[in-house]
C-alpha cells in the first residue's frame, strides 16, 4: 500500500545518511550527557534532547549532519488515502522548517529492551517546496503544481526507536531498526499555489475546501506523513547513534 511513497522516501533518507559508515565520533562537547544511574536520567534525557535538537540548527561537522533548519528532503511522496484523499501528492525540493523550535516534554530509555520513547511538541512545523498531484480530494477534482505550503500547527509526536546494538573496534554501538512516529497537529494548513493551471477562482475553492475539511483531508493520508517523518528522523538518529559510542552517549 504505502511501497511506492516510502520506497521514494527511503532512498532520500539513505543518501541523507550515506556516509555515516565512517570515523567514530564524539558528541560535541557542548551537547550533555546523562549518566544511567542519575535517579532523574528521564529528565536529564528529556532536557538533553531538546538542547541537542536547538544546537543542531546550523547541523554539526562533528556528527556529519547537516542543518535541520530548514532541513532539506530532496522527495516526499505522500500516498492516497483510504478515504477522502485520491490523490498521491508528489513534493519535491521539499524545506522543513521548525524541526529546532520542538519542545520534548518527556523521554525515557529501556536498555534491557533497547527501546526509546519520546514526546515532543512542534509549534510550526512547515514543508515548504514545489507539489504535483492529479486525483480528487472530497470527490472534487484537484490537478496542479507549482509552490506549495503545508503547515502543521503544534503537532504532538510520539517516537518509539528499537536498537540493535553492534561492535566497531571493541566500541558498543546502537543502530537503530526502526522508529515509529505518531502524528497529531492541532492544525494543518494547506497552501497549493498554481491549482488548475492558475485558475485562481478554482484554486481557491479548492483551498477553502481543504483548510475548512482539514482534519478530515489531513488525517486519511496521516500514516504517510508518520511515515515519512519516521523516516527522516531515523535517518537522523543514525547518523548519531552509529558514530558515537554508546558509553559516550548514556555514561555507565
Ligand atoms: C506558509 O503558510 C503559513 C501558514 O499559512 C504562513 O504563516 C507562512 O507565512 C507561509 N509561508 C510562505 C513562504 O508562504
Ligand atoms: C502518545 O502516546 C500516549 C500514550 O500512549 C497517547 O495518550 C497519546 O495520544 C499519543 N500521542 C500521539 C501524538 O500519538
Amino acid at each position: 500500500m504505502m511501497g511506492f511513497s516510502v520506497g521514494a522516501v527511503v532512498q532520500s533518507v539513505l543518501l541523507l545518511a550515506a556516509c555515516f559508515a565512517t570515523e567514530a565520533a564524539r558528541l560535541p562537547s557542548n551537547f550533555g550527557r546523562c549518566s544511567k544511574s542519575d535517579p532523574r536520567f528521564n529528565e536529564c534525557m528529556r532536557a538533553n534532547i531538546e538542547d541537542a535538537i536547538h544546537k543542531l540548527k546550523e547541523g554539526s561537522k562533528e556528527l556529519g549532519l547537516k542543518r535541520f533548519d530548514p532541513l532539506d528532503i530532496p522527495e516526499l511522496v505522500i500516498g492516497e488515502g483510504k478515504g477522502p484523499v485520491n490523490v498521491v501528492q508528489h513534493f519535491k525540493d521539499v524545506e522543513l522548517y521548525g524541526l529546532t523550535g520542538s519542545k520534548v516534554l518527556a523521554a525515557s530509555a529501556d536498555f534491557d529492551n533497547k527501546m526509546m520513547y519520546a514526546t515532543s511538541v512542534t509549534p510550526e512545523l512547515r514543508l515548504q517546496g514545489q507539489y504535483s498531484m492529479k486525483g480528487r480530494v472530497l470527490l472534487l477534482p484537484i490537478f496542479g503544481h507549482g509552490p506549495c505550503n503545508v503547515t502543521l500547527v503544534n503537532t504532538k509526536i510520539n517516537h518509539t526507536l528499537t536498537a540493535e546494538p553492534f561492535e566497531k573496534k571493541g566500541q558498543t554501538y546502537w543502530s537503530f531498526k526502526d522508529y515509529t512516529v505518531t502524528l497529531r497537529p492541532e492544525r494543518v494548513i494547506f497552501k497549493f499555489d498554481n491549482l488548475f493551471d492558475g485558475d485562481a477562482r478554482l484554486g481557491d475553492e479548492i483551498g477553502k475546501v481543504l483548510n475548512d475539511n482539514w482534519d478530515e483531508v489531513f488525517t486519511d493520508v496521516r500514516d504517510g506523513y508518520e511515515k515519512s517523518f519516521g523516516l527522516i528522523f531515523h535517518g537522523l538518529a543514525n547518523r548519531v547513534f552509529t558514530r558515537v559510542p554508546l558509553k559516550d552517549i548514556f555514561l555507565e
